[in-house]
This record gives structure tokens, C-alpha cells and sequence, in this order.
């Protein structure tokens, strides 16, 4: 799938903006502190409903406007979209594809997808388990809408038993029938979330894998942690796992176990690379895993999603931007950088100078 066309009004620092992007190589560069990553930020928004960094919508809207309005048109094999985004000051976001509006945000995965590298993934190897379970999440929901339902749902009961367990704990009471009925809804939206990332993870082992081997030689190796460890990872096998530990939950307060608490185990030649991978195999590792995601979205789509390389181009090495670029030379990607040397590539290459919110 590729992007034609962004149109952005009071966007960030952008009061009104067009760019017409190349199927290929889009090149976005500038000084710091201009708008090139507002630029990635407006096209992921309409992949995800969200910002990749925004906390709240309001920060979306140029300061001293009321409301933000933004088109992209874009295409896959099938079919051409224009989709009209529109940000008011309340923070609410209405948005239209084909003229027709969308009711969830989630439903707009199901038109464009994007992939998104920025040098904070470095975090997916070094960081700390959520940011590892915020790549699983948010790979497998822009493919299974049904895995986002589940998640929100787990996530939902997930407060409801940990408020319930605060209580039992203050008040010194044994127990309260209320638990196993949140333990059931847990178990039965745990065991299809746990299900999904085991599977995911299998994927993405066997690509990334292989993406590493061939940057740099190095064996990567990417296994799931549950935190529950139980043979039987059905929703029957989870409630008698979770109810086997209510006493243990009521003397703590909080919930102990559960999709909440996985991680990724990630090797890099046989060590954890958290503790021993050097920064550049931390990099190379989590560059690997993100286009290992990026296959899986071709795997299961048929559609090449739409890169998003934020500054990451000057943190690799030769050999490693060299790859990458040969990788991604027939895919659309845009990148961002403040460095016009980096700019590679053929006449298909559109380059866009950022200056101050504009193109010029
Ligand atoms: N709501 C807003 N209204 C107006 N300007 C904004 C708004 N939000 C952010 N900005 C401005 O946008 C600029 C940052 O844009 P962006 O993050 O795209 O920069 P960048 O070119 O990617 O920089 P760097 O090279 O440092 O990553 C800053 O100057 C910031 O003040
Ligand atoms: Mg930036």
C-alpha cells in the first residue's frame, strides 16, 4: 500500500501544508525542532487512530487554533482512499474514509498500515517488558481487531479485580465471590490474547531471525514469556491457575499474574541481549524485529505497509544502513533526518526540505 498525498491544516506547527509523496523513497529533512517527525505523527495517526507520541489530541491542534484538519489519500492494490481526519479542541477526533465517517478508531487499521522506527525502539530490547508488550499489542491489533476487543476488555476487568483485591486486603477479609467472576472474564480474554502472542511471537522469531543473520551474521533468537506458566492455556486451564492463587493476590492486593505481566526473551548469539548485546546489536535486533513485523503485516494482508524510518538512518552503521536501504529500495518509506549526506537512491527519490512548519 502506499501514500499520495497528505494535507495537513493547523497540524502542529503547520498552518496548511500539502505534500505529494513518490511509491518509494521520500526523503524529509531539516534542522531540528521544524516538523519532520510531525510529518510521520500525521500519516501514523491515520493508520492508528493515535499519535506514536502525543499524550492527549489537544497537543495535535497548532497552538492558538481551535481545530485541525488533515487528508490523506492513499491506496492499496485494491482501491484508492481519501480519509479526512478533523481534531477539535475538546480533544475529540472525527474522521471519514470515502466520505463516510468511522465510527472506532480501531477500524482505521483496517484501511492503512504503517511501520514506524524510531531510535526509542531501541527500548524494545533494552527497555522494560512493557515496551515489549506494546510492540506485540500493537502489531497483532493492527491486524485482529477482535485482539484489540480482548485487550481492552482484559484490561477493564483487569482494574475492576485489582480495586476489589485493594479492598479485600485494607478490610483483612478472606475472600469475596465477585473475585471469580473478574478471574473468569480473565481468564477467558487471557487465554485468546496469550494464544495470539505465542503465535505472533513464533512469527516474528523466524523473521527477525533471519532479517539479523543477514545484516550482521548474529543468530537472534525472540521467545514469549507469559507470565502464567501453565500447560494448559485454555480458559478453563487459566481459571484454575488464577483461582489456585486468589489467597496469594488478597494478601498482596494486586494482581500478580496475568497477559499484563508478559515479556519477550530476547537472545542475541545465545545471551539475553538486555544484559549483554552491545548498543549496535541492540539496535541491529530491534531494527529486525520491526521489519519482521513489517513482513507479517504482508503476510497476512497481502500489503507492504507504508514505512515510517524517524531519524534512525544516522545511528546505523554503513553495512546496516547499506542494508537497509537496499531492503526497502522498491517499498514506499519516509524518512527523516537532519542530515542531507544520508540521502540515497534514485530518481524516484523525492526530497522534501522542512523549514519552519513549511516545504520549501
Ligand atoms: N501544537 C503545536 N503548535 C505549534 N507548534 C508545535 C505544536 N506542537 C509542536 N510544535 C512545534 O513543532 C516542532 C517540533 O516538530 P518535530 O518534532 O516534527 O521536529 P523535527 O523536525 O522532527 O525535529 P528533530 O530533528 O529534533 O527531531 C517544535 O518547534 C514544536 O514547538
Ligand atoms: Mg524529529
Amino acid at each position: 500500500m502506499y501514500i499520495k498525498r497528505l494535507k495537513l491544516k493547523a497540524f502542529r506547527n503547520y498552518a496548511e501544508e500539502e505534500l505529494e509523496f513518490s511509491p518509494l523513497t521520500n526523503f524529509i529533512y531539516g534542522n531540528n525542532a521544524h516538523g519532520k517527525t510531525n510529518i510521520l505523527e500525521a500519516v501514523y495517526l491515520f493508520a492508528q487512530g493515535r499519535s506514536h507520541r502525543a499524550k492527549s489530541d489537544r497537543e495535535l491542534i497548532k497552538f492558538g487554533e481551535d481545530q485541525a484538519r488533515l487528508t490523506l489519500e492513499f491506496s492499496d492494490s485494491s482501491r484508492d482512499y481519501i480519509a479526512d481526519m478533523r481534531i477539535s479542541a475538546s480533544g475529540r477526533k472525527a474522521i471519514n474514509i470515502n466520505h463516510v465517517p468511522v465510527a472506532k478508531l480501531s477500524k482505521l487499521m483496517n484501511y492503512l498500515n504503517v511501520v514506524m522506527f524510531s531510535p526509542e525502539d531501541l527500548e524494545l530490547v533494552k527497555g522494560s517488558p512493557y515496551f515489549r508488550r506494546r510492540f506485540i499489542d500493537s502489531a497483532i491489533s493492527q491486524l485482529y481487531p477482535s485482539y484489540l476487543a480482548s485487550l481492552m476488555e482484559y484490561h477493564k476487568v483487569l482494574e475492576q479485580k485489582n480495586s476489589l483485591l485493594k479492598a479485600l486486603r485494607a478490610s483483612g477479609a478472606a475472600g469475596d465471590p465477585t473475585l471469580s467472576v473478574w478471574n473468569e472474564a480473565l481468564a477467558a480474554a487471557g487465554s485468546k490474547l496469550m494464544e495470539a502472542r505465542a503465535e505472533f511471537t513464533e512469527h516474528i522469531n523466524s523473521a527477525a531471525g533471519r532479517i539479523q543473520e543477514e545484516i550482521s551474521g548474529e543468530k537472534l533468537i525472540i521467545k514469549y514469556l507469559p507470565s502464567i506458566k501453565c500447560a494448559d492455556i485454555t480458559s478453563e486451564g487459566l481459571l484454575d491457575y488464577l483461582s489456585a492463587r486468589e489467597r496469594r493476590e488478597i494478601e498482596l492486593g494486586s494482581s500478580q499474574y496475568g497477559v499484563q505481566r508478559d515479556d519477550l526473551e530476547i537472545y542475541v548469539n545465545g545471551k539475553e541481549a538486555k544484559l549483554f548485546a552491545s548498543q549496535g546489536q541492540q539496535r541491529t535486533a530491534a531494527l529486525a524485529m520491526k521489519m519482521a513485523q513489517a513482513e507479517y503485516i504482508e503476510d497476512i494482508k497481502g500489503e507492504w505497509p507504508v514505512l515510517l524510518l524517524d531519524d534512525i538512518m544516522s545511528e546505523l552503521d554503513l553495512s546496516r544502513r547499506m542494508y537497509l536501504s537496499e531492503r526497502i529500495r522498491d517499498k514506499q518509506v519516509l524518512i527523516t533526518s537532519t542530515d542531507t549526506d544520508l540521502v540515497e537512491g534514485g530518481t524516484d527519490t523525492r526530497l522534501f526540505h522542512i523549514e519552519n512548519g513549511r516545504v520549501i
